[in-house]
């Protein structure tokens, strides 16, 4: 795996890959490596021939107060675990690299970024779009992969790669769980043994969305009613926001119709750790 920093190596190595006649595949990550992203970088090495995975905590991505300065980095680590996952090139750029001094432009996806996160975290996606947008014209790829452990970013992704028209197909890999259904996330290492230990209820509470649905139940309200009850009986956790959208446009649902693809999603802190996750269903 050979290791990159300036924008201009990654795009000469990345026009060289291309020239070979080679299927590049990128995977955006901002370190702090786990099982998550390593099953994202095995499924590019499915889609591609040559895997580029980034390493860039963004920190236009990061809104004020948020835990930008005590990000876990691991740079090390990281090149250990992307090489051994199958990594061909390592792109790990610095802060003034991705963003000189003089830097003005932003991207910015409108209307499905007001809600969920972007409700709670406003300027937080701009931040995200950016930084693909870069990433992307700095690596080429043909494929970018991301998770579904975030529902709403990778819809956002979707959106700027469509409406941008940029030249990449992009793969959205299901959500990579402890065994005990917490989601996996390098912000999972915050938590107290206490909070540890009652966090996996966000993913039963999901569970039990999902299934109430399955079995006919069609009314938003009343089921995430049922998810709050779980959720304050089995944890101290402050909920965020519990919702039940359309998964394209993230629209919230007052019904449920039959046919649609739904996703059901939701954020809360253990203290000042921020949880996120969601499972998405098919209205049978
Ligand atoms: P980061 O949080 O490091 O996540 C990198 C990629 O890994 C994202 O596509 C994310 O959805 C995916 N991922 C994280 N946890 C996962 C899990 N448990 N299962 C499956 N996939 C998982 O997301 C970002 O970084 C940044 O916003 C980024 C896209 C790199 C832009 O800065």
């Amino acid at each position: 795996m050979i290791v990159l920093g300036t924008v201009a190596d990654m795009q000469g190595a990345a026009e060289r890959l291309r020239r070979e006649g080679r299927r590049v595949g990128v995977v955006p990550t901002m370190g702090a490596l786990h099982e998550g992203h390593l099953t994202l970088i095995h499924k590019a090495k499915e889609l591609a021939d040559a895997v580029i995975v980034t390493l860039f905590v963004n920190p236009t991505q990061f809104i004020k107060g948020e835990d930008f300065e005590r990000y876990p980095r691991n740079t090390d680590r990281d090149r250990e675990l992307a090489a051994r996952a199958g990594a061909d090139v390592l792109f790990a750029p610095a802060a003034h690299t991705m963003y000189p001094e003089g830097y003005h432009t932003f991207v910015s996806v409108e209307t499905i970024t007001d809600v969920l996160e972007g409700a709670v975290r406003p300027g937080h996606f701009r931040g995200v779009a950016t930084v693909v947008a870069k990433l992307l014209n700095c690596t080429k790829p043909h494929v970018a992969v991301f998770g579904q452990k975030d529902a709403q970013q990778a819809a956002v992704i979707r959106r700027l790669v469509a409406d941008l028209n940029f030249d990449v197909e992009v793969v959205v890999v299901p959500t990579v769980r402890e065994s005990d259904g917490l989601a996996m996330s390098s912000r999972n290492g915050y938590l107290s043994p206490a909070d540890r230990a009652e966090a996996p209820v966000l993913f039963r509470a999901l569970q039990r969305a999902e299934r109430v649905i399955l079995e006919g139940g069609r009314d938003p309200v009343t089921i995430k009613s049922t998810m709050e009850v779980m959720i304050r009986t089995g944890s101290s956790a402050a909920i965020d926001y519990l919702s039940i959208a359309d998964a394209v446009t993230l629209q919230e649902q007052t019904i449920l119709h039959s046919g649609r693809e739904i996703l059901i999603s939701l954020a809360a802190r253990f203290g000042s750790t921020r949880l996120i996750d969601n499972v998405q269903v098919v209205v049978p």
